[in-house]
């Protein structure tokens, strides 16, 4: 993993990312409590900007915060980071705490809110990931109950990540009550019968922005994907399992808890898929170009 590129955003003003400084009293920092974005830039254009602060909204509402600026703005804030770092392809990050105060659970009456964003270079999602699929592991659901707020405390999502890690997969999925919910940092999809279902929204699932891609394209070419329940037991037997997620695009599953999925190797309908969404992609880039003074 990259580290981020040189000019950060702290509370209105873009600066060198070494001197962006955060109070140790920061809620954040004490309390987990804010909220924060990835967005995934393409040749210096973020992909579906609105829709990543317009979920940055929801997930500020949810925990009792107004947005510090109106969607515009904050777009342009956005546009203006990635400008400033160069314009390549990098994941833009988002955070808003409920800001700076004396250590004390209830919120604060006069606080403001910190806002900090970054830039981090990234590289391709590699050609034998998509090619040869990615381990997952399956494991309990640990988290809390409102796991549809991106919310920044991620200590069971990291020492998930950290177990599949040690046992060499690349992710983790959750599995709450005998149902699979999503990934550690990822939404999923599994094929039963030749057709995919992702779990419908829920306290327990991140309304996942590539998710919603997937599903857009999908209804697009009238192929069979749609919302639905994914029963843990039946997960074994898929024909196909794959991720989503805005720094990993669209990933095969290929091994689930040390076993092939399906035949072994990404199928069919996962190929379609990627393919849909390159395009997407490299329509993306296109505009760039074009707009490109
Ligand atoms: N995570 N579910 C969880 C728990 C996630 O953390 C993520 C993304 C997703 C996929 O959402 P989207 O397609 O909108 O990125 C689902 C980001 C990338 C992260 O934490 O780094």
């Amino acid at each position: 993993m990259s580290e981020p590129t040189s000019i950060a955003y702290l509370n209105g003003t873009f600066l060198p990312l070494s001197e962006a400084r955060v109070s140790i009293l920061d809620r954040g920092f004490q309390f987990a409590d804010g909220v924060y974005e990835v967005i995934p830039v393409y040749g210096g254009r973020p992909f579906r900007l609105d829709a990543h602060l317009a979920r940055l909204e929801r997930s500020l509402r949810e925990i009792g915060m107004e947005p510090p600026m109106a969607r515009d703005d904050l777009g342009e804030q956005v546009e203006e980071l990635i400008a400033r770092n160069g314009g390549q392809d990098c994941q833009a990050y988002i955070q808003v705490t409920r800001g700076e105060a004396p250590r004390n659970h209830p919120f604060p009456d006069a606080v403001h809110p910190t806002m900090v964003m970054t830039c981090t270079p990234v590289t391709p999602v590699p050609e034998a990931w998509t090619r040869e699929g990615v381990s997952v592991i399956t494991a309990e659901d640990i988290r809390w109950a409102r796991c549809d707020i991106k919310s920044i405390a991620l200590l069971p999502n990291v020492m998930m990540r950290q177990k599949a890690a040690e046992a060499g997969a690349f992710e983790a999925l959750w599995v709450h009550q005998g149902r699979v919910m999503e990934g550690a940092a990822s939404n999923v999809f599994a094929v039963f019968g030749g057709r995919a279902v992702t779990p419908s929204d829920g306290s327990r699932v991140l309304p996942g922005i590539t998710r919603d891609v997937v599903l857009e394209l999908a209804a697009e070419q009238d192929l069979p994907v749609a919302s639905g329940e994914i029963a843990a037991a039946d997960l074994p037997q898929a024909e196909e399992i794959w991720i989503t997620s805005s720094t990993k695009e669209v990933l095969p599953v290929s091994r689930l808890d040390g076993q092939p999925v399906g035949a072994g190797r990404p199928g069919p309908l996962f190929r379609t898929v990627l393919d849909a969404y390159r395009a997407r992609i490299r329509e993306l880039r296109a505009r760039a170009e074009e707009e490109q003074p």
